[in-house]
């Protein structure tokens, strides 16, 4: 009975664990997906070079659907009324071939099952049924209605809509991005073939669906264009239910493409980059040629010319390889999606020169580099003295390969010479954050902007500790680590550098890594840094971006460092905190606000770990619409556990200064 029992055990974990296993995926295009693998394509569904085809032009009546291969787990067993969320992003194109014919349009699809039954074969996009009366069966959709049919109440042909197994919707609205610099909703055509860009919030806990839609380019609008609330929605919702997308048509031509897809029901959604994506537009009716025939022969040239270029590129390779090339070691193979070359990464920087140079420190020097294909890059050289720790490192940046997120300085590869690791990130144009508040008095960084870069960083702090399965923890948050793109967004780099240093170099020693005047105090005694301990180091950032101040500065009377914190901290009990805030910037704050992100700081850095904020609530604040309408009395009560602390000996400012070496010797 025994080895029964432990079988049966394993079995039902076997079960238990492939039916809740989360969904999390991102198309940026649908080059090399493969019907069967990727995506389970049904009936006139093709792949398209890099999208994805809904209807057939060619046949009078036809339709299409394609879903995710894997099912959406929405409920923990079939009689359960809870509900699962995700989320979804999408970019699709729909283009008339007469801009004057009925319309079509396409829809996002919640099914369970691939070919629902009774589906029309050239209408009600190819997923419902005409019987009068729908009954209640697990198939939700989302239209995104390009035509009129006054017998489905729809209110005009350019509107989207919840259908619960129905085609006529039980709430539409019409296709429009809210935008917040006016506060007022902006209509757009979504039928002349410009990518528009969907985001679908499914909340089901509350019952909830919001869909925004806005053409791409717009970013994401901060109010949704549609919401839908009603617990109906749980009976149109089975335990497992496929995820994807269906069109239909009839005799006249609409071409339906999804060109990106991203989903997650883990968390934060891996976002879709927009740039590359290509685009179908009306032609002007001089060219004898169709547009697809256009668009087909422009694709096939550049894909030519691709297929050339990377033929003579790994020919290329294949001849200087041995000579040129470090040795690659078999383990190496194994980690990451990209190795740059030394060759390429010597070449993209001009030899490594000083011109390149952008910095050094922290954990190596940096260099601006230049892709071939003219992308710049940052490359940056971390030199470390055991190949073990490389290689322990390397296995733990595997996995962070796939962390992406808005405000993450993206990682696009690597490449090691020796024990020289050298990794290729994104270049972000504006530099560091410190350099904007402590080196240029000319052009000092505002206040909308100083908040704008620190919710920012919450964010992409808070998609590090929970927005992924397993916390990952950053250990050297400090404003040298924050980078400013084109935009002026901040962005986190660096993120999981500090563990390489901490692979003891001594045996049973785990040296603390990270930077003086940014170490929580609990770190001089555990040496074990958390999730709370970035919330520290993020605080000290707060206070430092809010004051203008180092975190440690040399004080002009006394001959000894001052610590930005204590400093703010005495200010506070004071009463006087808002005296504390940069006077270089006070025409453009408010005091209640600067009180608040002060007061948000001091929480962060609070000496008890426990009793610090967490990501998710910092960033709820900052990202939140009004900075100044955050839970008061929370951050009162959080700003200082109460004045023993400073008596107690336990002054942060004195653990703040613990004897750890700022920088590890390189
Ligand atoms: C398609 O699936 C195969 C097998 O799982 C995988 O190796 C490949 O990377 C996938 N392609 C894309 C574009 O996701
Ligand atoms: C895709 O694969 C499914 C089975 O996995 C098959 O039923 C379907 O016909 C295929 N579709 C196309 C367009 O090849
Ligand atoms: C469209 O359908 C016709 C007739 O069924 C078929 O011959 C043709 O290959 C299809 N076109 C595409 C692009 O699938
Ligand atoms: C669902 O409810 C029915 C009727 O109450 C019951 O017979 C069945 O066992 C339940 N199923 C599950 C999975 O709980
Ligand atoms: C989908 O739901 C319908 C209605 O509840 C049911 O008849 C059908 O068997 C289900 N299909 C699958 C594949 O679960
Ligand atoms: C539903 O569609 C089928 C096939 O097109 C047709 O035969 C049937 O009459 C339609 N039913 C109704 C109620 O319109
Ligand atoms: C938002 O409205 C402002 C003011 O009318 C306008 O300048 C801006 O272009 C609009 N933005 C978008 C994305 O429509
Ligand atoms: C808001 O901005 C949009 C886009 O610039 C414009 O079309 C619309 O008229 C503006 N609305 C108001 C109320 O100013
Ligand atoms: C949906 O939008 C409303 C505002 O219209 C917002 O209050 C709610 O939190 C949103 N829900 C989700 C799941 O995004
Ligand atoms: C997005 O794609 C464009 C072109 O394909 C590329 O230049 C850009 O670096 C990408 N951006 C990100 C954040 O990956």
């Amino acid at each position: 009975m025994q080895p029964f029992f432990f079988l049966l055990r394993i079995l039902f974990l076997l079960i238990f664990l492939s039916s809740t296993f989360a969904l999390d995926f991102l198309f940026n295009s649908f080059i090399g997906t493969a019907n069967g693998t990727n995506l389970t394509l049904i009936n006139d569904a093709r792949i398209d070079t890099s999208t994805i085809r809904l209807t057939n032009d060619s046949n009078q009546f036809s339709f299409g659907r394609f879903f995710y291969p894997t099912t959406l787990s929405m409920k923990p067993n079939s009689n359960s009324t809870s509900l699962s969320s995700f989320s979804t992003s999408f970019v699709f194109s729909v283009l008339p071939e007469i801009s004057t014919s009925p319309g079509f349009g396409l829809c996002f699809v919640l099914s369970n099952s691939t070919s629902p039954p009774g589906a029309l074969a050239s209408q009600y996009f190819g997923i419902f049924t005409n019987a009068t009366d729908p009954i209640v069966a697990p198939l939700l959709a989302i239209e995104f209605d390009t035509g009129q049919n006054p017998e489905f109440n729809d209110p005009d042909g350019n509107h989207i809509g919840i259908d619960l197994n129905n085609i006529i919707s039980a709430q539409t609205a019409p296709a429009q991005y809210f935008n917040s610099s006016n506060g007022s909703f902006v209509p757009f055509n979504m039928r002349t073939g410009q990518n528009v860009h969907a985001w679908i919030d499914f909340d089901g806990v509350n019952f909830e669906i919001n869909v925004t839609v806005a053409p791409v380019g717009v970013s994401r609008p901060p109010r949704p264009t549609l919401n839908y609330k009603n617990p109906l929605i749980a009976n149109y919702v089975s335990s497992e239910m496929f995820v994807g997308f269906s069109a239909s048509k009839t005799q006249w031509v609409e071409a339906q493409r999804v060109l990106a897809w991203s989903l997650s029901d883990t968390g934060v959604l891996r976002e879709i980059n927009t740039t590359g994506l290509p685009v179908f537009i009306i032609e002007s009716s001089s060219s004898s040629l169709s547009s697809g025939a256009i668009a087909g022969i422009v694709i096939g040239c550049v894909a030519f010319v691709i297929i050339c270029g990377s033929g003579c590129y790994l020919f290329w390779r294949k001849i200087f390889r041995e000579e040129s090339e470090d040795e690659i070691e078999d383990w190496e193979l194994e980690y990451w999606p990209h190795r740059f070359s030394y060759e390429e990464l010597k070449q993209a920087t001009n030899g490594f020169s000083n011109e390149n140079l952008l910095g050094s420190g922290g954990f190596g020097r940096v260099f601006k580099a230049k892709l071939p294909n003219n992308t710049e890059v940052a490359v940056k050289c971390v030199n470390h003295d055991s190949k073990q720790g490389l290689r322990e490192f390397m296995a733990e940046i595997e996995s962070m390969g796939r962390l992406q997120h808005k405000n993450l300085v993206q990682m696009r590869g690597w490449c090691r010479k020796g024990n020289e690791l050298m990794l290729v990130y994104d270049y972000m144009l504006n530099g560091s954050l410190n350099r904007w508040i402590f080196d240029k008095p000319q052009k000092l960084l505002g206040w909308r902007q100083r908040l704008l870069v620190l919710a920012d960083v919450a964010e992409g702090l808070n998609y590090l500790h929970h927005g992924w399965d397993q916390v990952v923890v950053h250990r050297d948050i400090k404003s040298s680590n924050i980078l400013l793109d084109s935009e002026m967004r901040g962005r986190l780099g660096d993120f999981g550098l500090a563990k390489l240093y901490e692979h003891g170099q001594v045996p049973k020693t785990t040296r603390v890594v990270g930077t003086l005047g940014y170490l929580a105090p609990e770190l001089a005694t555990v040496a074990v840094p958390t999730a709370a301990s970035d919330v520290y180091s993020f605080g000290v950032v707060v206070l430092e971006v809010v004051c203008g101040r180092r975190p440690l500065e040399m004080a002009m009377e006394k001959e000894e460092e001052q610590v930005l914190m204590d400093w703010v901290r005495e200010l506070y009990e004071e009463g006087r905190v808002r005296e504390a805030a940069d006077a270089r910037v006070q025409q453009e704050y408010e005091g209640e606000e600067v009180e608040m992100v002060l007061k948000l700081g001091l929480a962060c850095c609070h000496p008890d770990p426990l009793r610090r904020p967490t990501m998710k609530e910092v960033a709820a604040v900052l990202v939140g619409e009004e900075v100044a309408a955050a839970p008061a009395d929370l951050l009162n009560e959080l700003a200082y556990g109460g004045s023993t602390v400073g008596d107690d000996g336990s002054s942060v400012g004195e653990d703040s200064r613990v004897a750890v070496p700022p920088e590890p010797p390189m």
